[in-house]
């Protein structure tokens, strides 16, 4: 396997601690083997306490935190292929199941949607560099605050939520007076964007884009935003906030995309190297030399 050769500079922390992300490894569109030697392993209990951390810890104050934190960009300036690789440093000591580097995640999910759709080359780099917000666990994030399913904080959390409502029990904002209704500090069809989603990868990332300027559509922006939100675009729950006139298309588009976003270890893994000219000119196409992060 050719490994991505990219140089980092040395101030990108080497090693971090992390979880696989669970929202990849959702029964209805993983790799079946895969998928159960995760749940009947001890990471199953893993994964409920970082749900339960994050249903616990993800209120309408730490959304806005953690925004204004990750809002300044002045963690780093990389290149995005530098973060692609600077994601390789994220190992997960406890799983013995994750040697694959997360980089091949990213060439794996950009080459399927490639074979698919050659002609969407703005699809196909979204593939690439849908994860790359990830690089927030890099920088100290924890771990509840950077994968794993997404959902709007500011009104209660619906069925569809893994580990479900209870899961919530320790959450300050469920006995909030607006916080805990139906819908909360928002009101019916306002649209997604106006949600403020739980901090994570898919959020962070998209406002490393608006910040640094790019000449991707719409629906890459919300591919990135929302591929995470699987209570909605998978579970079916939220749809009371739609606005038809925008969300149908996003729905859409992050539907489409969620069938390429998956881990598999059965797949023959691609030369990354030998396809660095390709998504280099793809990168220089759609996106800055290089972003703040
Ligand atoms: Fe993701
Ligand atoms: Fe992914």
């Amino acid at each position: 396997m050719a490994e991505l050769d990219v140089e980092l500079p040395p101030e990108v922390p080497q090693a971090h601690l992390v979880l696989i992300d669970p929202s990849e490894f959702r029964p209805e569109h993983r790799d079946v083997q895969l998928f159960r030697n995760y749940i009947d392993s001890p990471l199953q209990e893993r994964v409920e306490r970082t749900y339960r951390a994050m249903h616990t810890g993800q209120t309408v104050q730490f959304v806005q935190d953690r925004l204004a934190h990750w809002g300044k960009f002045d963690h780093a300036r990389l290149s995005m292929l530098q973060v692609i690789k600077a994601l390789d440093n994220l190992v997960d000591e406890a799983d013995p199941d994750t040697d694959l580097p997360n980089s091949m995640h990213a060439f794996q999910t950009a080459e399927r949607i490639r074979e698919r759709h050659p002609d969407k080359e703005w699809l196909i780099l979204t593939g690439l560099i849908h994860d790359t917000g990830k690089i927030l666990r890099l920088y100290g994030e924890e771990m509840w605050a950077t994968v794993g399913d997404t959902y709007p904080v500011g009104c209660a959390p619906r069925n569809s939520i893994v580990f479900g409502k209870s899961s919530f029990s320790g959450n300050p904002d469920l006995s909030h007076p607006v916080y805990s209704t139906e819908l909360g500090m928002y009101s019916r069809h306002c649209g997604l964007d106006a949600l403020t989603m739980s901090w994570g990868h898919d959020e962070y990332l998209y406002r490393v884009l608006q910040h640094n300027g790019h000449k991707l559509p719409e629906a890459a922006l919300s591919i990135i935003r929302y591929h995470s939100f699987y209570p909605w675009h998978s579970g079916g729950d939220y749809r009371d906030f739609h606005n038809p006139a925008t969300d149908d298309e996003k729905l859409k588009w992050v539907q489409a995309f969620s069938q390429f976003d998956l881990y598999s270890k059965s797949e023959e893994l691609p030369d990354v190297q030998a396809l660095l000219p390709y998504y280099s000119g793809l990168i220089d196409k759609y996106l800055p030399s290089v972003l703040s992060w």
